[in-house]
């Protein structure tokens, strides 16, 4: 299950990207074909979040006791874990709502729309970040690790 996660978790991060984006240009120009188009990719990138989210559940049970051993293990898996559960909530919402109302969104509906999807995005990045700290110890500071052996920092100056 650990290896189904790794390889699922591709697939929300990407389409939920899209989606919003095929939103914005839908609601923004009035065009039905990006918002039809923004409905469907939402649809398939939350099936891509709940399977993520179940694949994680699964692959956390038999990973936590490794897990727990590293060092952040515990925090970072449980922050990773409220972060997409955060996610899943925030899209089963927007999903809930593009499907209920499928009209051009105006104004301050557009606004507050845009405004969830930003958090919901910015959950979804949390998420991802997290698993990847968590899936990559040997990364961690690797970066400022190297500028700080060449004597530089982080940004190469
Ligand atoms: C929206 C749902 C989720 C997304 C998008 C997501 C994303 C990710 C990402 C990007 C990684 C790192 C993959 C890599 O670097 O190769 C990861 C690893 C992981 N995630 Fe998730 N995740 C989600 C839900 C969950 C949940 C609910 C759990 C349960 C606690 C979980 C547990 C884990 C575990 C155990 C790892 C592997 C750590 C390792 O291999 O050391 N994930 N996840």
């Amino acid at each position: 299950m650990v290896k189904s996660h790794l390889m699922l978790v591709h697939f929300p991060i990407a389409l939920l990207f899209v989606a919003v984006v095929f939103e914005v240009i839908g609601h923004l120009r009035g065009r039905e074909d990006f918002q039809k188009a923004g409905l469907y990719t939402l649809l398939a990138g939350f099936a891509g979040a709940v399977l993520a989210a179940f694949t994680g559940k699964v692959a956390e049970e038999s990973l936590e006791r490794f897990l727990t051993r590293r060092p952040g293990g515990p925090a970072l898996l449980e922050a990773h874990e409220i972060a997409a559960y955060a996610t899943v909530g925030i899209f089963a919402a927007i999903l809930l709502w593009r499907t209920l109302g499928r009209r051009t969104l105006r104004g301050s509906v557009l606004v507050a729309y845009l405004l969830l999807a930003a958090v919901g995005l910015g959950s979804l990045g949390v998420t991802g970040f997290l698993g990847g700290e968590m899936a990559h110890p040997q990364g961690r500071g690797a970066q400022a690790q190297a500028a700080a052996a060449m004597g530089r920092d982080a940004d190469g100056d």
